[in-house]
This record gives structure tokens, C-alpha cells and sequence, in this order.
């Protein structure tokens, strides 16, 4: 049978409420499935560690996670006692590093029983994936404050994009386009008025397009591909971003598709040099914590994006099938207009995947 070990990580505020469903929903589709997930539960990378140790992780950590297959990470940041920029560096923003997680994937999708804020899109009409730059871009530590405190006081940060990191996010978005039955790729940039960078993240893509003649590749600048994100969704296939547009775009796709509580997320070494990372694109919503009315299908979806990435298409579809027959005609939790709590959700996509 096949076995993993899986590390565990809730973090913060709600990533602590919708992990226990998302294990409850795991470990209903191992049983089905016949799958031996051995969990490694972790109660650093969080703001209450940083408070009793005055840092985010243990040195050790990389050793402690590194035998495992897959991590399943609920969400971190507690801005009320620790800085983001502190605990978010200090934790997640270090595993897509060091573990070199250069994928995120981010589907987006519209599903049947889910109120759409935009007029007149019906499920089937929103359909389409984000792929994220995960490791480099605008997400950089490089550069510093100058004439600290004066009235000359200047703030210059580095944005970095080497050619083997953006060829391999390229590539990857260029392949999954290829394989869907639309296969068409959208390439974000603002290439009108980031001189250097974007004008050469446009060339790359165009170099890496020859080798993809069956894909038809169509660049946006940023601004209005934004705007069509909301005015016309049903032309998204593939999304291909760097890592800041990419993270906005992974908010705003799932805010079109009625709520954030959906949106999972997949943070892949495609190489499996280092353990992926599976866990849901919000965070750990402070406003709504210790009430248990998070809605955790993000977090359970996430677990599905896991299973298929360790090689379990069936455990994935049962959970995804489950998901979609739950928000049909099942419990729905406050951000779905219900009035159903964090476990009735998971008690509720559990069963449908037990059958
Ligand atoms: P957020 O995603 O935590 O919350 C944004 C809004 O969406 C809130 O109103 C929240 O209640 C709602 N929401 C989010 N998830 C929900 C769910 N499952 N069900 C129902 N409603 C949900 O974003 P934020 O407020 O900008 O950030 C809060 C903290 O989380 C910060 O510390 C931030 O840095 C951190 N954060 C972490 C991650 C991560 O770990 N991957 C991602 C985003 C934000
Ligand atoms: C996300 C989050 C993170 C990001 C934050 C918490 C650093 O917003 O996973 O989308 O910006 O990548
Ligand atoms: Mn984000």
C-alpha cells in the first residue's frame, strides 16, 4: 500500500481551525483508498512559538521536515504580537526558498450551489489556473533604508529575476496549458512601465512560446488583465505571473468566484528535491478566529491537491467530488451565506468521501 509522512502545520489563527478538517477529510480518503498517511504534527512555525522562543522555527528546522513527503500548512501571521514581514520570513516565505517550491498553483473555479458576485457566469465559466513565481520577483529581502529618520530618508528594495527562474515557471505554465483542452496561456506583465524587468519577463515568454507552437499565448499587462478577470473570466485557461502579480491574481480570482474560503493552493518542488507544500491561499483571518465559522474546504482541497501530487488521482477526485456534492446541496458556512460551523463542513465532505 502506498505510505507517506506527512508534516502538519496549522500556524496561526484560523490555519489551527480548518486543519483538523482537513485530516479529518484526509483520513476518510486514506481509509476509501487504502492509504497510509503517517502524520508528523508541528507546533512551531507559529506567532505563539515566536512568543515563547523569540523565533519562528527551531534550527533544526529543515532536518525535522526534510524525510517528509509532503507538508500541509494551515496559515501563519498574528500581526497583533508579531510583525508579517517577521513571522511570514521567518516561516513560509523560508520553505518555498530553501525547499525551492518555485511552483504555485492556484486553481480558480466557479462551482454549481456558489453564489457568483459577477452578473449572468454560471459554473463551467470560470474555470481556469494562476500559476504563481514562487521563490523570487518582488519577493526579495535585498536592498535598505538610507538617511534613517532625516527628511532625506530613502527606501530602495530589489525586485530579482534570474533566467533559470523564470524559464522554469514559464515552462511549467506552458505545459499545463498544453495539456488542458483550451491550452491557452495568458502572460501577466506591465512591461508599458517596469522598464527592465518585465519588458525581458516578455522575451523570455516569447522564447519559451517557439517551443510551444499548440498553445496560444496572449500577454496583458497587469492592470487590465485585472479588470478581465471580473468583466470577462470565461478567457482565462492558464495564468502565468510573477510572484506579486501572481499573488494578487490568486486573491481576486477567488474573490470572482464567491469567497476565499475555496481557494487552495499547491507550492511544488516539481523535481521532488524537497517536500511541496499544500495549503490554502487565505490566511489566518484574526477577524473571524476562535469563532469556528472559517470555512475549511480551502484547507480540504489543498489536502486533494497533496494526494494527487503523491500519485493518488482516485483520493483526489473523491475529495474534490465530495467538496463540489457539499456545496450543491449541504451545510454552508457564514462566507457562503450559511450559518454552518468550521465542522460541519469537514463532518460533511468526510462522510460524502467514506461514500
Ligand atoms: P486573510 O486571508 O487571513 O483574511 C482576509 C479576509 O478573508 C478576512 O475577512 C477573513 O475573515 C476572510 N477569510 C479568509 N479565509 C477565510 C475562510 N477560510 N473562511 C471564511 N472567511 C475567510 O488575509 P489578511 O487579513 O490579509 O491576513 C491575516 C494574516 O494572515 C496576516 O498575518 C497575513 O500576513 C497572514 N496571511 C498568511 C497567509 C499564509 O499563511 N499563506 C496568506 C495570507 C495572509
Ligand atoms: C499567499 C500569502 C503570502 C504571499 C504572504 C502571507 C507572505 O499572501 O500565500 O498568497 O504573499 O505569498
Ligand atoms: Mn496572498
Amino acid at each position: 500500500n502506498p505510505s507517506f509522512k506527512i508534516a502538519i502545520i496549522p500556524g496561526d489563527g484560523i490555519g489551527k481551525e480548518v486543519i483538523p478538517e482537513g485530516l479529518r477529510v484526509l483520513d476518510a480518503a486514506a481509509k476509501r483508498f487504502d492509504i497510509r498517511l503517517e502524520y508528523k504534527h508541528i507546533a512551531w512555525a507559529s506567532c505563539d512559538y515566536y512568543a515563547q522562543t523569540g523565533k519562528m522555527m527551531p534550527d533544526d528546522w529543515k532536518q525535522q521536515l526534510q524525510g517528509c513527503d509532503a507538508i500541509y500548512f494551515g496559515a501563519v501571521g498574528w500581526p497583533a504580537t508579531v510583525p508579517d514581514h517577521v513571522s511570514l520570513w521567518g516561516s513560509l516565505l523560508k520553505f518555498r526558498r530553501e525547499f525551492d517550491q518555485y511552483v504555485n498553483l492556484r486553481p480558480v473555479r466557479l462551482f454549481e450551489g456558489v453564489p457568483c458576485p459577477l452578473a449572468n457566469r454560471k459554473p463551467g465559466d470560470i474555470d481556469f489556473y494562476v500559476v504563481r513565481e514562487n521563490t523570487e520577483g518582488e519577493y526579495t529581502a535585498i536592498g535598505g533604508i538610507m538617511y534613517e529618520g532625516t527628511e532625506r530618508e530613502l527606501v530602495l528594495q530589489q525586485s530579482a529575476f534570474s533566467r533559470r527562474g523564470t524559464d522554469r515557471i514559464l515552462k511549467y505554465a506552458f505545459e499545463l496549458a498544453q495539456s488542458r483542452t483550451r491550452r491557452r496561456l495568458t502572460v501577466a506583465t506591465k512591461s508599458n512601465g517596469i522598464a527592465i524587468s518585465m519588458p525581458w519577463w516578455d522575451s523570455r515568454a516569447d522564447n519559451m512560446a517557439k517551443s510551444y507552437p499548440d498553445v496560444a499565448v496572449d500577454k496583458q499587462h497587469i492592470d487590465i488583465l485585472a479588470a478581465r478577470f471580473v468583466l470577462q473570466p470565461d478567457r482565462f485557461d492558464v495564468v502565468v505571473a510573477s510572484n506579486l502579480f501572481g499573488d494578487i491574481l490568486s486573491d481576486l480570482g477567488p474573490a470572482c468566484t464567491g469567497t476565499m474560503g475555496l481557494a487552495p493552493s499547491a507550492n511544488l518542488n516539481p523535481e521532488r528535491i524537497f517536500p511541496s507544500l499544500f495549503e490554502p491561499v487565505h490566511g489566518s483571518a484574526p477577524d473571524i478566529y476562535g469563532k469556528n465559522i472559517a470555512n475549511p474546504i480551502a484547507m480540504i482541497w489543498s489536502g486533494a491537491l497533496m494526494l494527487d501530487f503523491l500519485g493518488q488521482r482516485a483520493a483526489h477526485d473523491a475529495i474534490l467530488d465530495a467538496i463540489k456534492q457539499v456545496l450543491a446541496d449541504g451545510p454552508r458556512t457564514p462566507d457562503l451565506g450559511g450559518n454552518a460551523r468550521t465542522a460541519d463542513i469537514g463532518i460533511a465532505i468526510a462522510a460524502a468521501v467514506a461514500g
